[in-house]
């Protein structure tokens, strides 16, 4: 039905098989910094008339991919779309967040969550399709999801916080109706991902964007489990091709031994954690991804080109052997791209990447 995978790079170190260069694509790739996405948006009016569009979705989708010599594309959706197939009311007013009009901030609430008909959420999955045949081979698509605490956030906070004051207050106040949402979330979360990888999502990846704002045994019980219950549930392969599982989690330095036990097989890190102390910590199961702060991005090219190959060396020694498997690397930002970064920049970053890391395989001098 579609066309083969012309660069396998990023799904082969996904699965800890040797390439010839570090594979590298860029967490919010497409998106504001770019002038043709602002266009789109402009013509569609607004943010959820992109996403909620496939061929919009699949312009948007593409076009970083037209621009920068990238590993993977990534779906052109949002987390939130889950809670909003929850009836709670998604939208996005311009220069503001995210907003929910009816938040979750009690027992009667929580009473009425459901793991949503996937067919609400159609769109994402005709999304997936569309994207995957226009992509035509050219590189793997990723599909996503927010992870359940994530989600929980923005369904309690009703918006994006700085204090997590109300989803904090209900995850110490009432326990038992956090669990409540959080499992719901989790199963909507699962099938959620199994639906887009029936649609032609080649690997899935978890966002758990807000699990580093939890306390140390919190994080533990009301992000990580949670994430392993979704992951336990999702399809390992799709008509006879391992589909990768990636989960990252800002700020989830301090917990990398306890992530390294979950069932997936990438984590991703960001900016603060050393990748060479987390190869180590993370031990001979899973890929690691990251970490480069999405602020180098704003320094000049020889310095973007420096902190690139810092992070490469601070991985380390690239394992070649075809023969087995091994340590890999899967660059990327260690957080979504900030809006105001320079396009040029980004140009930078990529030939970098593939540059230093080919050199680093071949043993040239670096
Ligand atoms: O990576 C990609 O290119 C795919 C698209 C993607 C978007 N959101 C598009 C988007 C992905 C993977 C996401 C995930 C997402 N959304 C996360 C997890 C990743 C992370 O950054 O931690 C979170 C927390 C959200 C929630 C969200 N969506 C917020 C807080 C906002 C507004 C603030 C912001 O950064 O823009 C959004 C809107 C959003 N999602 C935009 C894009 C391109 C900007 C909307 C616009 O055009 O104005």
């Amino acid at each position: 039905m579609f066309a083969p995978l012309q660069n396998d790079t990023f799904l082969r170190a996904c699965l800890r098989q040797a390439t010839d260069y570090t594979p590298v694509w860029l967490m919010r790739q497409a998106g504001r910094y770019l002038p043709e996405y602002r266009a789109s948006r402009a013509k569609a009016g607004s943010f959820m008339g992109l996403a909620t569009s496939p061929d919009y979705a699949t312009e948007v989708t593409l076009q970083p991919l037209e621009r920068y010599p990238l590993d993977a594309a990534i779906l052109f959706s949002d987390i939130l779309t889950v809670p909003d197939a929850m009836g709670l009311g998604l939208s996005f007013a311009l220069g503001e967040g995210p907003r929910f009009a009816t938040p979750v901030r009690d027992e009667a609430a929580v009473a009425k969550l459901e793991v949503p008909d996937m067919d609400k959420l159609r769109y994402v999955f005709d999304a997936v399709t569309s994207i995957r045949k226009a992509l035509n081979g050219r590189v793997p698509l990723i599909g996503f999801s927010g992870s359940p605490w994530t989600l929980a956030c923005y369904m309690v906070e009703g918006a994006g916080s700085d204090d997590y004051r109300l989803v904090k207050t209900m995850l110490y106040q009432r326990p038992d109706l956090m669990h409540k949402m959080l499992a719901i979330n989790a199963d909507a979360v699962a099938a959620y991902l199994n639906a887009q990888i029936e649609a032609g999502a080649q690997a899935v990846m978890l966002f758990d964007s807000w699990g580093g704002v939890l306390a140390d045994a919190a994080f533990q019980t009301f992000s990580l489990a949670y994430t392993q219950r979704v992951l336990k549930q999702l399809k390992r392969t799709h008509e006879g091709v391992t589909i990768p599982r990636l989960v990252f989690t800002k700020g989830g330095g301090l917990w990398l031994e306890q992530m390294a036990k979950l069932d997936c097989e990438v984590l991703g890190l960001d900016w603060t954690v050393n990748l060479a102390q987390a190869r180590e910590r993370v031990g001979a199961r899973m890929a690691l991804q990251g970490n480069l702060d999405p602020n180098v991005l704003f320094a000049n090219p020889a310095q973007i080109e420096a902190e690139v190959a810092a992070v490469l060396e601070s991985f380390g020694t690239p394992h070649t052997n075809l023969a087995s498997s091994g340590p890999t690397h899967i660059f990327n930002l260690g957080h979504g791209i900030s809006q105001h970064t320079p396009p040029e920049s980004v140009e930078v970053l990529v030939r970098a990447v593939h540059a230093y890391s080919r050199r680093m395989r071949t043993g040239m001098p670096h």
